[in-house]
């Protein structure tokens, strides 16, 4: 058990377990996308524990950008998606992989798909998403774990900006 400001979180999922399946997901990549070097872009804040996990296991050749979005305050998503740091690279005609930390609600992605249009393909691998949570129609290519509508730090994650260093998931205590 830890202590985040307020609220206390126990270990949800394990660092090894976590490294074991951004590995299965990054060999997938590797397979899926032989002979195209994808641009990776990477949803900052909380996606860059996960984005370095992964990319130490891709073989194939491959670009890497990052976008920076929040939505959230404390627990809640706050519904309104506020781009803070826009795309550098010109999508047109790549294949686009985006990186996220999380899928709740899908409302970061829903909003940020529109800026590639022009790209070739667009999928989106995730670290963790929680199907109850979703309000929106998306595609999800690579899932690494299907988790509960619970919150959860650790990872890249935050609660009120604390946690990301935490090498574990964790989930919120509400024993
Ligand atoms: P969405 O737009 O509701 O899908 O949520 C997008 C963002 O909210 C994620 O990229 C995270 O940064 C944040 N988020 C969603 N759920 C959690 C959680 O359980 N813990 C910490 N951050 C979360
Ligand atoms: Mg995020």
């Amino acid at each position: 058990m830890i202590q985040i400001l307020d609220k206390s979180f126990d270990v949800y999922i394990p660092e090894a377990t976590l490294e074991a399946r951004i590995k299965a997901l990054a060999e997938d990549i590797n397979q899926a996308y032989a002979g195209r070097t994808p641009l990776f872009v990477s949803v900052l804040n909380g996606s860059f524990m996960f984005t370095a996990t992964l990319f130490k296991y891709l073989t194939i050749p491959c670009e890497i950008t990052f976008i920076r979005v929040a939505s959230y305050h404390g627990t809640a998503s706050t519904g309104s998606v506020k781009e803070v740091l826009g795309l550098q690279e010109n999508p047109a005609d790549r294949d686009i992989i985006l990186l996220e930390d999380i899928i709740d609600t899908g409302r970061t992605l829903e909003a940020l798909l529109p800026l590639f249009g022009t790209a070739r393909s667009v999928a989106v691998a995730t670290l963790l998403f929680k199907p109850e949570a979703l309000q929106a129609n998306l595609d999800i290519a690579y899932v690494g774990f299907e988790i509960p509508n619970r919150f959860v730090v650790g990872y890249g994650l935050d609660y009120l900006g604390q946690g990301r260093n935490l090498p574990c998931v964790y989930q919120l205590w509400e024993g």
